[in-house]
């Protein structure tokens, strides 16, 4: 303020931040406690602040800084009602402007706010430019096609299950075979992000401060692909002072692909269970404990053995079947029973692939046909907060949407012998809704029923 040339009140200043219960961090609060000041001091009329709010950072020279999280703490002001008009530092505009029915107001300082405030004319720069329009489908889908794929006819169908379903995939098969190659192919068959969803991953990427400023709005499924060293807190979210999201929360409404699975700690993989679940990720800290959506599509790779050798040929893996039992063990269990569809990649014969080559389809006719089946399901669950056949809860699945008793035979056997959990019937009943949507079919039949349970088990 003083830097700014406001004298500073003569005056012991108490400053309350409320409700008290709420932890609060970060410097998004810098301009509206000096605003707040400034017009406790008659510098600014008080009675104009109670119209708008303000966010940013103030630097000790009075300028404005970007803050994070603006787009989130935008939609919070809209949701409230009673503010419209939102103040923001000039580099946050793009993103707050995002946000419908809320006029923003770009500064640059602290200066050029408070002569604005005390003239009561206009606001000081024109309004915030239209939002840049959202990158298009060419930009984001770029040398990446699923007809860089040859052979591995299974790992492609089921690429295209994953993404008219949303569903989670488990690439099995030895080095070389194209599971990187695949996985990495399945943002290519998803629709863009409808608004509401693009909002949602628009607002956690800029808690994150890991948006683009040029262009904020990510009308694109993310795809994000971390490391199997990640920490639990890269992730599902962490830190010491402020808590961020973790990857499987960048990855929502997308895919969260983990490249050699087994190689990532044990507690990494297990902490995903919960999302997996519920959709969203808790992460508690002393700090307090911050809830955030993670509804993503979970995609492992892993090989057969920790050697990463051919099973068959010259050098050949001599992994004892011990060892190749403790590595893939590593994924057991509670996680494997959340995976939708488990696919064996193998090697393909050259004249398997020479064959193959005259079949390949791009991804723009796949994505065609995912599309197609999105809108059965959408219609089929118009009225519910649903839009994909992995998001139907358990209880729906067992009412409305429960196949008729005579396709769901394959399944008895299975139940009966203990092979298959509740958890896993209920993943097949959703496998085969979506392969019905793709057959463009009316309800689940024998077919579907057989080869949503062969997808989980892994024997397709
Ligand atoms: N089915 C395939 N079609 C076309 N190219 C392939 C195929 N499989 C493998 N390749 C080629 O081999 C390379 C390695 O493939 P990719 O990385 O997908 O294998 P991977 O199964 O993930 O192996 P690793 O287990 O070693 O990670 C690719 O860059 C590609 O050039
Ligand atoms: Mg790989
Ligand atoms: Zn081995």
């Amino acid at each position: 303020m003083v830097n700014s040339n406001y004298p500073w009140p003569d005056a012991r200043i108490t400053v309350s931040l409320f409700p008290a219960s709420l932890p609060k961090r970060g410097s998004q609060f810098d301009l509206a406690i000096a605003v707040a000041i400034l017009g406790a001091a008659g510098v600014v009329p008080a009675e104009r602040l109670a119209s708008f709010s303000f966010l940013g950072e103030l630097g000790l020279d009075g300028r404005l800084r970007p803050v994070r999280g603006i787009l989130p703490s935008v939609l919070s002001t809209a949701k409230e009602g009673d503010v419209t008009v939102v103040v923001v530092p000039t580099a946050n505009a793009a993103e707050a402007a995002l946000v419908p029915d809320v006029k923003v107001v770009p500064v640059r300082d602290l200066r050029q706010l408070a002569e604005w405030l005390r003239r009561g004319d206009d606001p000081p720069e024109p309004p915030t430019p239209e939002p840049p329009p959202p990158t298009t489908t060419s930009e984001v889908r770029p040398s990446v096609d699923l007809a860089d794929v040859v052979g591995q006819p299974l790992g492609r169908r089921a690429l295209e299950v994953c993404a008219a379903g949303g569903h989670n995939l488990w690439l099995l098969g030895p080095p070389g075979t194209g599971k990187t190659l695949l996985a990495e192919r399945l943002p290519t068959l998803l629709p863009d992000l409808p608004l509401d969803h693009a909002l949602e991953v628009t607002a956690i990427h800029s808690v994150a401060g890991v948006l683009p400023p040029d262009s904020p709005m990510m009308s694109r499924p993310p795809f994000v692909a971390p490391h199997h060293t990640a920490t639990p807190a890269a992730i599902v979210g962490g830190g010491s002072t402020i808590i961020r999201p973790g990857a499987a929360s960048l990855a929502h409404r997308g895919v969260l692909f983990l490249d050699e699975a087994p190689e990532f700690q044990r507690y990494v993989l297990d902490s995903l269970r919960q999302p997996l679940e519920s959709g969203y990720v808790t992460v508690s800290r002393a700090a307090g404990s911050v809830t955030f959506p993670a509804r993503f599509m979970l995609v492992l790779a892993a090989n057969p053995c920790p050697c990463a050798q051919p099973q068959e040929g010259d050098q050949t893996c001599r992994c004892t079947p011990v060892v190749k039992r403790r590595y893939l063990g590593k994924l057991s269990g509670p996680l494997l029973d959340r995976i939708d569809m488990k696919v064996t990649v193998a090697r393909s014969s050259r004249r398997e692939l020479m064959a193959d080559r005259h079949f390949v389809e791009t991804s723009e006719v796949v994505a065609a046909r995912v599309k197609a089946a999105r809108a059965r399901t959408a219609s089929r669950l118009s009225g519910t907060p649903w839009r994909t056949n992995a998001e139907v809860p358990s209880p729906a699945l067992h009412t409305d949407y429960r196949p008729a008793a005579d396709a769901m035979k394959p399944l008895t056997v299975s139940l009966d012998t203990g092979t298959l959990s509740t958890r896993g019937l209920d993943r097949i009943i959703r496998v085969a809704w979506t392969l019905t949507d793709l057959a463009g079919k009316e309800r689940p039949e024998v077919e579907e029923v057989s080869t949503a349970l062969a997808l989980w088990l892994g024997v397709g």
